[in-house]
C-alpha cells in the first residue's frame, strides 16, 4: 500500500488545495491530508479551525484522512510510515521555494521523498493568502474555496472588523 502526505498550512483550504487532493487520492491508496505551522505566515483560523474545513470539504474521499502535527514535517512523515510527500506547484515562482523545502527534508531523512502535481491552471492563480485579502475587502471568494467552507470564511473575517 502506497500512502503519501500532502502537508499545508491550508488557512483556509482553496479550491486549488482541493483540486492536488482529489488528484493525488487517485494516485496514492491512502492520502493524509496533514496541517502544519509554517512558521514563516500568521495563521487567521486555528489549527482546529483548518482541521475541520478540511474535514468537511474532503468527507466524500474514502482514501483520505485530515490529521495535524506541530513540528517537522519528516518527523510526522517518519512517525506514520509515509515515504513520499506530495506538493502543489502552481507557478515557477513556486519552484525555487519548494525544491529548497525537498531538498531538506531529503537532508532531514533520506527515506523521505517529495513528488510534485502540477496544479490546474484553473487554480494556478489562487492561493490562501489571496483568498483571506479579496474577502478581507469584500471582495467574492465563491469560486475559489469549495461551498462547504465559504461561509465559515466570510464570518471568520466579518467576526474580525
Ligand atoms: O501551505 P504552506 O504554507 O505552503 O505549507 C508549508 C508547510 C506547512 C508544509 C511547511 O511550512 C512545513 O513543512 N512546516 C513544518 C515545519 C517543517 O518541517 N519545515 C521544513 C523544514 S525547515
Amino acid at each position: 500500500m502506497v500512502k503519501a502526505v500532502y502537508p499545508g498550512s491550508f488557512d483556509p483550504v482553496t479550491k486549488g488545495h482541493l483540486d492536488i487532493i482529489e488528484r493525488a487520492s487517485k494516485v496514492f491508496d491512502r492520502l493524509i491530508v496533514a496541517v502544519l505551522e509554517n512558521p514563516r505566515k500568521n495563521a487567521l483560523f486555528s489549527m482546529e479551525e483548518r482541521v475541520k474545513m478540511l474535514e468537511e470539504t474532503t468527507s466524500s474521499y474514502g482514501n483520505v484522512d485530515v490529521d495535524y502535527y506541530q513540528g517537522l514535517l519528516v518527523e510526522y512523515a517518519e512517525n506514520n510510515s509515509l515515504a513520499i510527500i506530495v506538493k502543489g506547484l502552481r507557478a515557477i515562482s513556486d519552484f525555487e521555494f519548494e525544491f529548497q523545502m525537498a531538498l531538506i527534508n531529503k537532508k532531514l531523512n533520506r527515506n523521505v521523498d517529495t513528488m510534485f502535481m502540477m496544479t490546474d491552471y484553473k487554480y494556478s492563480f489562487i492561493s490562501s493568502s489571496l483568498v483571506k485579502e479579496v474577502a478581507s475587502y469584500g471582495g467574492d471568494i465563491s469560486e475559489l474555496v469549495p461551498p462547504q467552507v465559504y461561509e465559515i470564511i466570510i464570518n471568520k473575517i466579518e467576526n474580525l472588523k
